[in-house]
């Protein structure tokens, strides 16, 4: 599939609609982690340097089409200044007469394009309103293109349109490791919900050699083997749609791996008294909240055997310390070979992409997307809608 990038456009004296993905990790006010945000800047230079007015469009959470003050976008107005080294004006409503009003060399920033109900519905009048603010429309953010939303995918039929420099660049990096990528292949699936990834994971066991399930997900295939997992995070109603899982991956002949060990405590907390033990040892009253030093040690000699690693979600909750450990280790390792040039290694997702930084895994990896469910969605083979739109 082909299609247009800024090169293409003739940019001089337009307003130029930029989709963006800025929904990043924000604690107490602060972005934790500012990966999305650094890879937009060569578009919004580019346009500007063209002579073009960028406006962003972005949303920030799931508002759910209402407005929540606590996910407006000003909040992340500072760190995108910081990135772009210059002022960035915010438009938390009129959004027309702030289009009108942009001077060159200034650069918009729309309010939280979720607060309009809608946006989600991709909804064609909603789509030619925005249209409206501008010449020229570019889609630059690759981690929401397997949406099919107002600013994903109808802007990208109302206008001129082209593929932003982080869309084409995800894009090309992505088919260039795993094209057709060298086997065996293994993926490591995590995060909290099995429910939002079970199709992901069903399609996976037919393109990879092995699984490996960690975080909360993991929790579930437990559940779903018998094992007893205390107070953990689980769905045990989603036991039976694992069990089928773990059943249909024995026929496509790939191998899934479940955490061996546990880190566990009594709550869910920074510093929590904590032990390692065996995966079936879970005391009733504690719960799991990472994986041991033994199923990292098994893993290490998993990635050890493959060719390609995939990677989304963490193992445990590596946002508490000590139950990082898991999540940075395995990651360590997986940085490892890809140094020694053993193991090429693609990871996406916000999470991930966080966990990989902190840990120090992140600079030796193959490619690091800035995207997790459509990086997933890419992996099946699926069609992204927002990037259909632009063909
Ligand atoms: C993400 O963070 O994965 C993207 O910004 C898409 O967000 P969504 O999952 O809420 O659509
Ligand atoms: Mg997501």
């Amino acid at each position: 599939m082909s299609w247009k990038t800024l090169d293409d456009m003739d940019m001089a004296g337009k307003t130029v609609l930029i989709r963006v993905d800025i929904n990043v990790p924000v604690k107490d006010g602060v972005v934790t982690d500012t990966t999305r945000i650094d890879r937009i800047v060569p578009t919004v230079k580019d346009v500007l340097a063209a002579g073009g007015k960028p406006v962003l469009m972005a949303h920030f959470g799931r508002p759910k089409g209402q407005v929540v003050p606590e996910l407006s976008l000003g909040q992340i107005v500072p760190a995108l200044e910081a990135a772009f080294g210059q002022p960035v004006k915010f438009a938390a409503e009129n959004f027309e007469a702030a289009a009108a009003n942009l001077k060159d060399g200034e650069i918009l920033l729309l309010e939280n394009v979720r607060f309009f109900p809608e946006e989600t519905k991709n909804d064609p009048e909603f789509a030619a309103k925005l249209a409206k603010l501008g010449d020229i429309y570019v889609n630059d953010a690759f981690s929401c293109a397997h949406r099919a939303h107002a600013t994903t995918e109808a802007m990208a039929r109302a206008l001129p349109a082209a593929a932003g420099r982080l869309m084409a660049a995800e894009l090309s990096a992505l088919e260039a490791a795993l094209g057709t990528p060298e086997r065996p292949v293994v993926a490591v699936v995590g995060g909290a919900k099995v429910s939002t990834k079970l199709e992901l994971l069903s399609n996976l066991i037919e393109k990879v050699d092995h699984l490996v399930i960690g975080g909360g997900m993991a929790n579930t295939f437990l559940v779903a083997k018998g094992v007893e997992i205390g107070t953990s995070l689980a769905e045990r109603d989603m036991a039976d749609t694992a069990r089928a899982i773990l059943e249909k991956s024995e026929t496509t002949g790939c191998t899934i791996h479940l955490p061996i060990d546990i880190v566990v405590a009594g709550e869910f907390a920074t510093g929590a008294a904590n032990e390692t033990l065996p995966v079936d040892q879970c005391p009733a009253d504690k719960m799991i909240l990472d994986a041991g030093p033994a199923t990292v040690e098994a893993l290490k000699g998993v990635f050890a055997a493959c060719k390609t690693l995939i990677w989304n979600g963490p193992l445990g909750a590596f946002e508490i310390e000590p139950f990082h450990k898991g999540t940075f280790d395995a990651a360590l390792a997986a940085a490892a070979l890809t140094a020694e040039g053993k193991l090429k290694t693609v990871a996406g997702g916000g999470d991930t992409v966080s966990a990989l930084n902190k840990s120090g895994a992140a600079e030796n990896f193959t490619y690091i997307s800035t995207a997790g469910g459509a990086f997933l969605e890419w992996m099946e083979g699926k069609e992204l809608p927002g990037v259909a739109a632009l063909g």
